[in-house]
């Protein structure tokens, strides 16, 4: 188990119509203002750091999106602490394109930018924007790519890279960015190819929602072969936080939330999420395994549970520390005020229960 205190992250809403498919009240909105109010009181609830989203366009009820990039260096603009995690998809994106752009936000920001590396699951949304759709496992290896040139560019002078997609020739960026060594590159996916990218090359990697033991065995999967080839990677999971005084008020939200759950919709995307992992070699991805009421929530957040009252939310955030994991990734159905309750109710007794088994280990 990591002493670290575990870290903590929230999907930025820059994608139209919250993270739940559901007609059930969200009060939410991926407008600028709103966006950069919830950044200012995430940090002030100690949150480490937002993670947008990059999407194009969407046919399953998420039609307007702000561009990350930009919205991510608005929201650094405006808060002070927060690092801010922009999603950058290769194919629309070359990694020259991304170190400048990344590497000039760094700077204007105190160096607080990351990013996140997807990989793509979404093959109308490739063909709506003239993109060439790869195999499952192609997209990894460009995305491995991608992240080799950035490093490279990122670290060295005179960078000369002679990949299957990408080549530089004796590039030297200047200025570096601000982080050394580099930006932080996360990573999601959940499948064998995304696995083993990030044991070679990803900072983090993030997975969707998932029960402590699944989680676990992914963690022990990773770390195994990240060891083997002399790398370490840091996990983050995905969870949607539904925390109320008590258990059964959480529930009935959920209940809510499943039985306002828009069918067509969720079926829509289920059926675009298949060109994800379930087209993997292994058949391991993302959302291979997800049922309709998974599927509510964009990425599993049920299935990670923590959806009761704040101290047993508390708990199964430690025990998912205890088995590995270095951040949660959270989503709510009403964002600013959610984030607030989370960082004055829960986030306080996580850090009591770590305190309290550091204690024990120092006894022990
Ligand atoms: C936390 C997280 C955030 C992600 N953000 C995006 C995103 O903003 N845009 C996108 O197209 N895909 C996003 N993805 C999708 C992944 O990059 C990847 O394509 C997908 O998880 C398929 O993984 P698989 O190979 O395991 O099925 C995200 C995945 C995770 C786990």
């Amino acid at each position: 188990m990591s002493q670290q205190p575990i870290k903590f992250a929230y999907w930025v809403p820059n994608v139209s119509g919250g993270l739940v498919v559901s007609n059930i009240e969200q009060r939410t909105s991926w407008d600028i203002d709103y966006n950069r109010k919830l950044a200012q009181i995430a940090e002030t609830a100690g949150f480490d750091y937002a993670l947008s989203q990059i999407r194009f366009t969407a046919g399953y009820g998420a039609e307007f999106q702000h561009e990350s990039v930009t919205i991510s260096h608005a929201l650094l603009a405006a808060t002070e602490k927060l690092k801010v995690i922009a999603a950058i998809l290769p194919g629309p994106w070359n990694p020259a394109l991304a170190a400048k752009q990344l590497a000039t936000i760094d700077h204007f920001t105190g160096g607080r930018i990351a990013i996140n590396v997807v990989s793509g699951w979404f093959k109308g949304e490739f063909h709506a924007i003239g993109e060439p759709w790869l195999e499952h496992d192609e997209r990894y290896r460009r995305s491995e790519e991608f992240i080799q040139a950035l490093k490279g560019i990122w670290t060295t002078d005179n960078f000369t890279f002679n990949g299957d997609f990408y080549r530089f020739r004796d590039y030297s960026l200047k200025p570096k960015p601000l982080q050394q060594p580099h930006p932080e590159i996360f990573q999601g996916g959940s499948s064998r190819a995304a696995r083993d990218m990030a044991a070679r090359v990803s900072d983090w990697y993030f997975t969707n929602g998932n029960t402590v033991e699944g989680i676990k065995a992914q963690v022990e999967d990773i770390r195994a072969k990240a060891a083997a080839n002399g790398h370490s990677v840091k996990i983050g999971v995905n969870a949607f936080v539904i925390a109320r005084e008590t258990e059964a008020e959480a529930r009935a939200v959920l209940d809510e939330i499943i039985a306002k759950a828009n069918p067509e919709a969720v079926n829509a995307f289920g059926s675009e999420v298949k060109n994800a992992g379930a087209a993997s070699p292994e058949g391991e991805g993302n959302w291979a395994k997800s049922t309709f009421e998974d599927l509510v929530q964009y990425n599993d957040g049920f299935k990670t549970n923590l959806i009761g009252t704040p101290q047993q939310i508390a708990e199964r955030i430690v025990a998912l520390k205890d088995v590995g994991v270095d951040l949660i990734l959270t989503g709510y159905l009403h964002f600013q005020e959610e984030v607030e309750y989370f960082g004055q109710h829960v986030l306080p007794l996580v850090r009591e229960l770590e305190q309290q088994r550091e204690g024990k280990r120092a006894v022990a």
